[in-house]
């Protein structure tokens, strides 16, 4: 009777020390800092980053963490982000820089603010011009990407009965980056070894990135050679070969004579295709912005949570779309 007291009563106590150690790592988890994160993108008024910023907010809802969303275009202001994030108590960065010469400052800043790092989209490099591969960088396979959109362009060729021997090439540059330069020089092999010839190819630099700098490239090209009568376009996104669409519209070459593909897929090639009219924007490649967004975030997110690392390096393949099937495309990515 009495060492079942005992026995009782140790039990007992080991029960409620129990509990209360339980009680003490609940509390614990409870006063565990929110996790944050920061999804700095360097064009806001790209759709492309818009669509990367959808998918971080998804990951963010179904996985319980905050995002903060910061648009930097320049290099003060991604600075200013960081500053402004570590004054939240983020523990975390997903960033697509505004200049990838960035680099070395953004690294030793983050670190400073103690913020995990993550790249997207474009990736850092040294003072050297070398790639910072010790940081972790999720971007498109550049060149194969860039392939595709050549094949693209040969297909509608093709289909129009053209003679390579008859067009001109307008390839809008932005050649500072290297993903960009990369996808560029992917579409002009493909198009040199199905043999248009290299000097039918008249870069056209966009010195920044956008649809009103492609448009005065491509349209100065277009002015240059008018001898050409039929013609191609291609560029490191969407955006850019719009650019080089509406400058030859502007010089009277409309659908009929013009073909141009992009990459990207986002709200601005969306919104061309809807056009009741077809116009010379012809095909993009499709990329994948869950990949981008949702994933970059997710995977931060068990970095800072579980001391999980994400790869170093992750490149995402993309996929032709066109006038007739980028809208259910982008409707099976949720988009
Ligand atoms: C770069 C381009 C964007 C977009 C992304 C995709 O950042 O500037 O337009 O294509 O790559 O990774």
């Amino acid at each position: 009777m009495r060492r079942l007291f005992i026995k009782t009563a140790v039990s007992a106590s080991l029960a409620s020390g129990l509990a209360g150690l339980l009680g003490l790592t609940a509390s614990a988890a409870q006063a565990a800092p929110e996790i944050k994160i920061g999804f700095v993108i360097k064009q806001a008024d790209e759709a492309w980053f818009q669509d990367e910023w959808r998918f971080a907010e998804q990951a963010a809802k179904e996985h319980g963490f905050k995002l903060v969303k910061i648009a930097a275009p320049d290099g003060d202001r991604l600075l200013a982000a960081i500053d402004n994030l570590a004054a939240q108590r983020a523990q975390g960065l997903v960033v697509c820089v505004p200049d990838v010469k960035l680099g070395p400052a953004l690294v030793a800043r983050a670190r400073q603010a103690g913020l995990k790092l993550l790249t997207v989209d474009d990736r850092l490099v040294n003072g050297a011009g070398q790639v910072m591969a010790q940081v972790p960088y999720v971007g498109v396979s550049a060149r194969a990407i860039g392939e595709q959109v050549g094949q693209a362009l040969l297909a509608e060729i093709k289909k129009r009965g053209w003679a390579l021997k008859d067009v001109g090439a307008i390839r809008v540059t932005y050649d500072q980056l290297a993903t960009s330069k990369e996808r560029t020089d992917g579409a002009t092999a493909v198009l040199t070894q199905a043999g248009l010839p290299a000097t039918q190819i008249f870069s056209a630099p966009a010195p920044k990135a956008d649809v009103e700098n492609a448009f005065n490239a491509s349209a100065i090209v277009l002015t240059q050679k008018p001898q050409f009568k039929q013609w191609i376009a291609f560029g490191p996104n969407d955006e850019l070969v719009l650019g080089a669409v509406r400058a030859a519209e502007g010089k009277g070459l409309r659908a009929d004579k013009f073909i141009g593909a992009g990459i990207g897929g986002s709200a601005a090639a969306a919104n061309e295709f809807a056009k009741a009219e077809a116009t010379g924007f012809v095909a993009t490649v499709m990329l994948s912005p869950r990949r981008h967004g949702y994933d970059t975030a997710l995977a931060m997110y068990r970095w800072i949570k579980d001391g999980q690392a994400p790869a170093l390096l992750t490149l995402t393949s993309g996929e032709v779309a066109d006038r007739a099937n980028l809208k259910q495309v982008r409707a099976r990515l949720g988009l």
